[in-house]
């Protein structure tokens, strides 16, 4: 049984520094420990203000890599760029962020693999891994389609892996690569951020339903070790 804990705010605002203050906190304690701190983190709109925050905190980001926790199968730059927007926020703080699709190519399954050889050279386990949750039940890029398997329970080595979501996602239709759940819940510390009654709705019966659900993130978040936060704003 996994243990989770949330935490409501009136407003996105008020979640966003919440976050970004927890977040300050792993990094600091990672940089600490081990002289630097491997993160995590999720793309999408939720996480905007909450990056925003969190680049305004006073870290040594010289010791700070970021790499997200999916991407999708398009050129750096675009607008549908998880990585580019992430690194809008920290790249200009100083901090090492990765893009795990250098190129796009219309081979989902070989960027997979190219992200999986760039994740494999960082140090594991991650610090942190922040997710966000689609309306859907997604999370990272953990959709339902034929390689929703390989992402839940495929090789445990496996970080990284191509995604074909069946049906694409409306917002970003394309192809996807994402960290695999053994990359995902073997973090030291799992945070989940989330606004909007609807998706509220959907994570308490992914929760339910656990490692039976249909939806990916019920899947993901059932039987895992580490206590799991879930940050939740109206
Ligand atoms: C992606 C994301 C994805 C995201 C959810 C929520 O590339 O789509 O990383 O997993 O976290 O789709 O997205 P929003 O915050 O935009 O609702």
């Amino acid at each position: 049984m996994t243990e989770i804990e949330w935490w409501d705010y009136d407003d996105a605002e008020e979640m966003a520094a919440a976050v970004a203050g927890d977040i300050q906190f792993i990094i600091e304690s990672a940089i600490d420990a081990r002289g630097g701190a491997v993160i995590a983190l999720s793309g999408g709109k939720t996480p905007v203000p909450i990056y925003a925050k969190l680049a305004a905190a006073k870290l040594d980001w010289k010791r700070v890599t970021i790499v997200p926790t999916d991407e999708r199968v398009v050129p750096l730059g675009d607008p549908l760029s998880n990585v580019t927007m992430i690194a809008k926020a920290f790249i200009p703080k100083g901090a090492r962020v990765m893009p795990i699709v250098p190129t796009a190519t219309a081979d989902y399954k070989a960027a997979g693999r190219s992200a999986d050889a760039l994740m494999q050279d960082l140090h594991w386990p991650l610090d942190l891994c922040l997710l966000g949750v689609g309306g859907d039940g997604h999370t990272a890029s953990i959709f339902p389609g034929p390689d929703l398997d390989e992402a839940l329970a495929g090789p445990r080595e496996r970080r990284a892996l191509g995604v074909m979501p069946e049906p694409l996602p409306p917002e970003a239709p394309v192809p996807r690569v994402t960290l695999s759940r053994e990359g995902i819940v073997t973090a030291r510390a799992l945070l989940i951020a989330v606004t909007g009654a609807e998706k509220r709705t959907v994570i308490e019966a992914a929760i339910k339903q656990g490692a039976g659900s249909a939806y990916p993130i019920g899947r993901v978040l059932a039987d895992v070790e580490l206590p799991v936060d879930i940050h939740w704003a109206a």
